[in-house]
């Protein structure tokens, strides 16, 4: 440890002592950085610049932090740290920013109601809700978004009406949930900011995979906040905000009849087995 390192820790001493450790931890980090990388002033000041404009560009609606930690893996990596559980849960995985309140709608219920309804492939999406050892958990909370096939959320898109793509359903008797919707398509993350910056310096592309988001709630379980990917998605293997676990990836199946879609459609079947909120590591 140099002795300004030393130094600085020193004067780490505030009532919270977790607090402590946090801000300890990181400017330890930092210093480590810095003798590793050894910036010259004129790539440090661009650096803080860089964090300056992030912040220019974070309002109520946008918030081009939470994407840079998106994009860097480390929303993933704290959810992994905060996510741990029994043997066959959901994994959970990052939300991301186009979470709105969604209207409830009935089991069953179309959740598309604009012009990508004649474009896409129209798509079942059903399963269960779960405990871990396989309970059904009956009146189940399900909250689902997802973009449309030109990859855009309602709230992004002046040509959809708010909470198209968007269901609040609740699961049947048996954790049950089933909607009508279109298949989802891949799709770039925001890239107008100093996120899309940063991807296009280090050579990376900003797409994301196919999928459905989720956020599902039971009484006596950990909420879970997930995703489900579509397998076959070109991207699945280099998400631009690292969000893809392999349980959360679904084999679309073309079907013809069953579920009364009036013609060809896609089934996604998806189970989510939530964590009960007494479950202890070793248990
Ligand atoms: C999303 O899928 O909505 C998303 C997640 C992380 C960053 C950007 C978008
Ligand atoms: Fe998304």
């Amino acid at each position: 440890m140099t002795p300004l390192l030393r130094q600085v820790l020193s004067q780490v001493d505030g009532p919270d002592p977790r607090l402590n450790e946090i801000v300890s931890a990181l400017v330890t980090h930092l210093h480590a950085f810095v003798e590793e990388v050894r910036p010259t002033e004129r790539e440090w000041i661009a650096g803080l610049d860089f964090l300056i404009q992030t912040g220019q560009m974070c309002t109520p609606d946008r918030n081009e932090f939470i994407l840079l930690s998106d994009m860097l893996g480390l929303t993933t990596a704290v959810d992994d740290v905060n996510h741990v559980g029994p043997e066959g849960m959901t994994p959970s995985s990052v939300e991301g920013p186009f979470h709105s309140p969604a209207p409830a709608r009935d089991l069953g219920a179309w959740i598309s109601f604009g012009p990508e309804r004649d474009r896409a492939v129209p798509t079942v999406v059903h399963g269960r809700v779960l405990d871990c050892d396989g309970t059904p958990l009956p009146g189940a909370l399900v909250d689902l978004w997802q973009a449309n096939d030109t990859g855009l959320y309602d709230t992004q898109d002046d040509t959809q009406d708010a909470g198209n793509l968007r269901g609040l359903f609740t699961a049947d008797g048996d954790g049950r949930y089933w909607f009508r919707t279109v298949r989802p398509s891949s799709y770039p993350v925001p890239t107008d900011g100093t996120g899309g910056k940063l991807l296009h310096a280090i050579g990376r592309h900003p797409m994301r995979p196919a999928h459905l988001h989720y956020r599902v709630a039971a009484a006596g379980h950990r909420p879970l906040t997930t995703h489900v990917f579509l397998a076959g998605d070109p991207y699945l293997g280099s998400d631009a905000a690292y969000a893809v676990k392999d349980e959360l990836v679904c084999h679309p199946r073309p079907r013809t009849g069953g579920w009364d879609m009036g013609g060809p459609y896609e089934e996604i079947e998806f189970d989510l087995k939530l964590v009960p909120l007494d479950w202890k590591d070793g248990q």
